[in-house]
């Protein structure tokens, strides 16, 4: 088949122009046969590897039996058993589910559901935020000035505080928690008054923004400051949860409890299908129609979830994770100590970050950034994918599968790519 890609909308950003073919666990395959390292993990949803065989079955045979069961029309099994597996691995009060199909659509949902129980208007979210690409999620989003060029104004209601970026601020946890609290105490008194505003949107790992862990003392702060003035807390797991950090949702390293939690990437390996999970009290005053979605709670979809579960499961990768990961920043702290433009290194389980800054002016080094990520590609056939404001920060999110001789391979080849970008 000839190559012409004029046919497809230029919107989409791309870091290759590579064509896939197929994909297996931690690799994909282009039509050659030539095989990549895959680190990006399809911007970290193949938690459970690409295509791995018990989800392709359990939606193969789904598809078979009946495809699309309209929620609105009746229940499904699969729906009714994976209300069930969710309650089993989210926190015991987040017992009650809704389902749809993206990140961006389950984020609504959660502010929908929010304003609806607080009868409040407004919603607090983190600089460097990302939850999405629809209206009211673009609102939300503070990572990159792209994500909203052109399309202003937008949605009003929506008021940033500051995210505990210790390493940009120069603090450690502590500090940067007391700092972040006290400008969202500030924010609570000269821009949203607490009976104005219904929610507070965290990512407990903030993606986009740059892979940077909020600190345990701000998440404690946060339940404190919700709890004082009945302010939701909403965790956005969509890039942190179903097992990347170590544990199945990173808000859990904490030990808060949200109000609301949004899911979806990892949580169907690839089959398109994002939920919220929150309380039986939020969920029951949630009125019967106010919200919805053709294809939200999709039978295949939920087949893939419940395969996914069970392969996080049986095959321990919430735990693989953590040793993983751990692996992987003893060896970026290592090259850390040779490589001074290696500014900072950080991050929870198996979603780790490296922040490129220049060490003599401290000031962020994208070229660099692009330059490794350039060679590691060319040179070395291992995806990776940047992220922060400024584009600094390279992400690991390799699937949850991987195994130790991917790690050292995965570090052998940045190692190449950085010892060529800096010379
Ligand atoms: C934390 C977070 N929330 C929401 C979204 C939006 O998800 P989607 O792209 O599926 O709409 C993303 C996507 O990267 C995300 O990382």
């Amino acid at each position: 088949m000839s190559q012409d890609l004029s046919h497809i909308a230029p919107v989409w950003g791309r870091i290759t122009n590579l064509v896939v073919e197929r994909g297996e666990g931690s690799y994909v395959y282009s039509p050659d046969g030539q095989q990549y390292l895959d680190f990006t993990s399809g911007i970290g949803v193949t938690n459970t590897g690409h295509s791995h065989p018990t989800v392709v079955k359990a939606i193969q045979e789904q598809a078979a039996k009946i495809m699309h069961a309209q929620v609105n029309c009746y229940f499904h099994e699969p729906l009714i058993r994976v209300s069930q597996r969710l309650n089993e691995v989210t926190p015991s009060h987040l017992d009650t589910f809704f389902l749809s199909n993206s990140g961006a659509e389950a984020v609504e949902g959660a502010v929908k559901l929010a304003r609806h129980y607080t009868g409040r208007p407004n919603i607090i979210v983190f600089q460097g935020s990302f939850h999405g690409r629809t209206a009211q999620t673009m609102a939300m989003t503070t990572a990159k000035t792209v994500y909203r060029l052109d399309y202003q104004p937008l949605p009003a209601g929506v008021f940033v505080a500051p995210f505990p970026y210790g390493y940009r601020y120069g603090m450690n946890d502590e500090q940067v928690s007391r700092f972040a609290l006290q400008e969202l105490d500030q924010l609570l008194h000269g821009q949203t008054a607490p009976q104005e505003t219904a929610a507070m949107i965290i990512e407990p790992v903030l993606g986009e923004g740059g892979y940077i862990p909020a600190p345990k003392q701000f998440m404690q702060g946060l339940r404190r400051i919700g709890d004082e003035h009945g302010i939701l807390l909403i965790a956005d797991e969509v890039q942190s949860g179903f097992g990347r950090t170590g544990k199945f949702f990173a808000h859990q390293h904490a030990g808060v409890k949200p109000d609301i939690m949004v899911m979806a990437k990892g949580m169907g390996s690839g089959f398109p299908i994002s939920g919220i999970a929150s309380t039986q009290e939020i969920m029951s005053q949630w009125q019967t129609g106010t919200h919805g979605g053709t294809y939200g709670g999709n039978a295949m979809g939920c087949a893939a979830v419940e395969a996914t579960i069970k392969v996080i499961q049986d095959e321990g990768l919430v735990e693989n994770a953590a040793i993983r990961g751990q692996q992987l920043m003893d060896g970026l702290t290592e090259l850390q100590g040779r490589y001074p433009v290696l500014g900072d290194v950080r991050g929870l389980g198996l979603m780790v970050g490296c922040e490129f800054t220049d060490p003599n002016s401290q000031q962020p080094a994208p070229a660099v950034t692009k330059a490794v990520l350039s060679h590691a590609f060319e040179e070395g056939h291992l995806l990776l994918l940047s992220c922060g404001t400024y584009a600094n920060t390279i992400r690991w999110i390799p699937p949850l599968v991987v195994t130790e001789s991917q790690i050292n391979a995965g570090l052998e080849k940045f190692e190449r790519a950085l010892a060529a970008s800096v010379s």
